[in-house]
């Protein structure tokens, strides 16, 4: 059982300080809040007219006028009145209250939006995406529920709470006080023991998905039952987990049966006792017979009030618990937080990149240094190649140069210039990655390539995906540059797809171009195309490339090897490649040898 199905009950000032700054995003919309307020405040005031009502008409219709002139009649006219009255403000209090929950809940939804898509990479590193999506998503439900309905429903109990003792201690006060000593305490007693049934309840419901599972699983896996003749074993397990539903079970429907019991007797053993001292007081004299019906109405509305109390109470407990989450991801502090003062609007860069000494480790495995002082120096407009064992940590490097990840030594300096000191967009929008697994953006092919940069013009979408290699293949689809794809529409394949890629980034026309294994999934023929098409991106562009086929870095002018953290080799092929004891040596033999 998770901590949201079982709130606290006592909340501490600082939650609900914090809490209540959720409210922040209720303050656009505060007159329409506070007029709905009121018109809570009315529709709830006036409902007390009804129970006050019920006890004249009696006392009426037996002749004993309250007031002059009020007849039945005229009082049928005032409850119709107080019924449209009703009607109107009730209708006007839903829809403010609608319209400032909707409002908010839909900013609260953007902020945090807007908040999870400039946090740093670290935090999805460390939380599990599809958990948190759907967390957020409860969470923001609750408080729109809070605003839209529980904390109006709190109010109006409370209001209905007081104005009812009040009006009871007022008129009737002896019996009110005779009523307000038993009522309270059973129906408080009556709420905590049916926590502790509902407890039990929820203790059942898990316990049968328990034994579901067990089902589920044999029947999944019904041949290896089968095969491994486990029948006999997966029946005692099933029987053993039906026992325990059934245990469970019957302690739930004992505490059912003592709380009917409870009920019947206590509870209503109380209201009788107090409708008895009531007639009592009827047949001496001390209250009219409408005042008696006056009395047992409103106890009726009390008792609802309390119990109704009980209830939003725990929503709400519930929802300030929604509000701490919602929160700490909101406090959260973003990328550009984590970098103040940097402000250097980055222009276009000329691609002159030194790693100064470099060391990194993930903020996830601090325990296991990734890069140990990493030394590279790439002139502008030149094309390197980076090659090493698998988890040498090549994608490191560029995950350091997009600065997804700070590194924790040393310094990397674009054309001069310490990274950290760029604003951080302007810094990005010089770079371009092709992954090795290019996932595409369920929309159209178009919609996929204007990702590279969104104002381009159709000869320009149509150019970029010539110089890909794309176009041959889009212009071959009936829908063309429209074809809808990703999850709902159709697949492409690893080749098509890394061509979309290199399409988007032609039109994106960065100033560093980064190939993070852009072909090696890819089969031959495939990979001649993109390669090629490769070869149009990475004209006139610093380029820095992994790979793990070395046939395709032959001509790239400087290649460096990483190995256990550092570069240990660095040269243009033919250099290394005439190395006898060299690593790139080494690997290229067994690679072109195989070839
Ligand atoms: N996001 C991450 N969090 C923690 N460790 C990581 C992360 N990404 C990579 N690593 C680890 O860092 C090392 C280098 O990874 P990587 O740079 O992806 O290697 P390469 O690209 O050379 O195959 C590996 O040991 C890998 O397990
Ligand atoms: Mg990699």
């Amino acid at each position: 059982m998770s901590k949201t199905d079982n709130p606290r009950l006592v909340v501490s000032r600082e939650h609900l300080r914090e809490a209540l700054k959720i409210f922040q995003f209720i303050r656009p919309y505060r007159t329409r809040f506070i007029f709905g307020l009121v018109l809570l405040f009315l529709s709830s005031t006036v409902f007390m007219v009804f129970p006050y009502i019920v006890g004249v008409m009696l006392d009426v219709a037996q002749g004993n006028a309250v007031m002059e002139n009020l007849s039945l009649p005229t009082i049928g006219i005032i409850l119709v009145g107080v019924l449209v009255f009703q009607g109107v403000v009730s209708y006007f209090r839903v829809m403010m209250f609608a319209h400032v929950s909707e409002r908010s809940t839909a900013d609260i939804r953007k902020a945090l939006y807007h908040k999870l898509i400039t946090l740093p990479m670290v935090f999805f590193e460390k939380s599990r995406v599809g958990e948190l999506v759907s967390r957020l998503t409860n969470d923001v439900e609750k408080l729109y529920n809070t605003f839209y309905f529980i904390l109006a429903e709190f109010i109006r109990q409370i209001i209905l709470l007081v104005g009812g003792v009040i009006f009871l201690a007022w008129q009737t006060p002896k019996l009110a006080g005779v009523m307000l000593l038993t009522f309270p305490i059973i129906v408080v007693g009556a709420m905590i023991f049916g926590r502790y049934i509902r407890k039990l309840s929820k203790q059942r419901q898990n316990m049968l998905a328990d034994s579901n599972t067990i089902l589920d699983e044999t029947l999944q896996s019904i041949q290896a039952v089968k095969a491994f003749t486990n029948e006999a074993f997966e029946m005692m397990r099933y029987r053993k987990a039906n026992e325990e539903v059934v245990q469970v079970s019957l302690k739930y429907a004992g505490g059912r049966a003592i709380f009917a019991v409870f009920i019947i007797t206590v509870l209503f053993g109380a209201l009788f006792f107090v409708i008895w001292q009531g007639m009592v007081m009827v047949q001496s004299g001390e209250i009219t017979a409408g005042q008696l019906i006056s009395f047992v109405t409103f106890t009726a509305v009390i008792g609802g009030a309390i119990a109704g109390l009980g209830n939003f109470y725990s929503e709400l407990v519930g929802a300030i618990g929604a509000t701490e989450r919602v929160r700490e991801i909101l406090n959260t502090p973003g990328e550009t937080d984590e970098r103040p003062g940097a402000d250097r609007k980055a222009g276009r860069f000329s691609g002159d990149i030194v790693f100064d000494n470099i060391l990194f480790e993930y903020p996830t495995r601090a325990d296991m240094p990734v890069l140990k002082g990493v030394n590279l120096r790439i002139e502008p407009g030149s094309k390197v190649a980076i090659v090493g064992q698998s988890g040498a940590g090549k994608s490191t490097i560029m995950q350091l140069l997009l600065q997804f990840h700070q590194a924790t030594g040393g310094e990397i300096r674009i054309d001069g210039n310490n990274i950290l000191g760029y604003e951080l967009e302007s810094y990005r929008s010089n770079f371009a990655i092709v992954p090795q697994e290019v996932i595409l953006f369920g929309g159209t092919i178009r919609e996929n390539i204007l990702y590279g940069n969104p104002k381009a013009n159709e000869d320009e979408i149509i150019e970029a995906a010539r110089q890909a290699n794309a176009w041959d293949f889009i212009r071959s689809f009936p829908e063309g540059l429209e074809t809808v794809v990703g999850e709902r529409g159709i697949k492409l394949s690893g080749g098509q797809r890394q061509r979309i890629a290199i399409a988007r980034a032609i039109l994106r026309n960065p100033s560093i171009l980064l190939l993070d294994e852009a072909t090696s999934s890819l089969d031959a023929e495939s990979e001649k195309v993109v390669q090629d098409a490769l070869q149009h991106l990475m004209e006139g562009r610093t380029s820095i490339i992994i790979a793990h086929r070395l046939s395709t870095i032959r001509d790239v002018d400087q290649i460096y090897v990483l190995d256990s953290g550092h570069i240990v080799e660095q040269g243009t092929h033919d250099e290394l490649s005439n190395r006898h004891d060299g690593i790139y040596s080494s690997l290229a033999k067994l690679q072109f040898e195989l070839v």
